[in-house]
């Protein structure tokens, strides 16, 4: 755990893992609906395959579609218990993905490596600190994308998030990566904007989207 300045605790990787992993192993069955989430579709639908980087992939959806598009993955998840999801529905779908279970913000990628990092509806905590985000956006190589969705929430589902534990605040969001990026990066979009193609019945309707390229 990570103590802060108001004396609350904070989930430190291993407790992250653990709680993730809980998260995970309440459902029987699949937590997400094991589909591509509609913004990456509709980013990086038109793009020449190269290296991805999928950062918190969960069960593996965008990660299966990217590699099936003749993308080179990496997808990291810090739940093992999504992990081993993710890579049976890739085995089914005979998707090759190179899986890591860890830390995202202490994971050692190289440096410039990726053609695009993508972050879907990340949940990155703050106490990692800014240069553990800094060097994830340091994975994207010159010329390539970050692109990073968050669901765009309303105080309402803030106040409700919070009730439940989890509270927002405590999290990465895009305008945290938007400082970060600094002059490294030209921000391309930094738009709410209707959730592309939502399950069903989801109460996150609007996307925040930040997409970055790398100078
Ligand atoms: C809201 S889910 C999104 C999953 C997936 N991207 C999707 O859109 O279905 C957030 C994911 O981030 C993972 N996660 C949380 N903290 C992480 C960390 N520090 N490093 C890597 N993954 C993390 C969780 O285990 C979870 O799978």
């Amino acid at each position: 755990m990570h103590e802060h300045e108001n004396g609350e605790q904070r989930l430190g990787p291993e407790a992250g893992a653990a709680e993730w992993d809980a998260r995970y192993t309440e459902r029987d069955g699949a937590m997400w609906s094991g589909r591509p989430n509609g913004r990456l579709v509709a980013e990086l639908r038109d793009l020449a395959p190269g290296r991805a980087l999928d950062v918190g992939c969960g069960e593996g959806g965008d990660a299966i579609w990217l590699a099936a598009r003749g993308w080179t993955v990496t997808a990291i998840d810090i739940s093992e218990v999504a992990l081993s999801r993710a890579r049976q529905a890739a085995e089914l779908a005979g998707a090759a993905v190179e899986w890591v279970c860890g830390d995202a913000l202490q994971a050692p990628f190289p440096a410039r490596s990726f053609d695009v990092v993508s972050m879907q509806y990340p949940a990155l905590p703050k106490a990692a600190g800014d240069a553990a985000v800094r060097r994830l956006l340091d994975t994207v190589r010159p010329g390539g994308l970050l692109l990073a969705v968050y669901h765009d929430l309303d105080d309402e589902h803030r106040e409700h998030m919070k009730a439940k534990g989890t509270d927002p605040a405590h999290y990465v969001d895009a305008d945290d990566l938007g400082r970060l990026l600094g002059d490294d990066f030209t921000v391309e979009l930094h738009v709410i904007e209707p959730r592309i193609d939502p399950p069903p019945d989801n109460p996150h309707i609007a996307d925040v989207v930040l997409r970055a390229r790398r100078r």
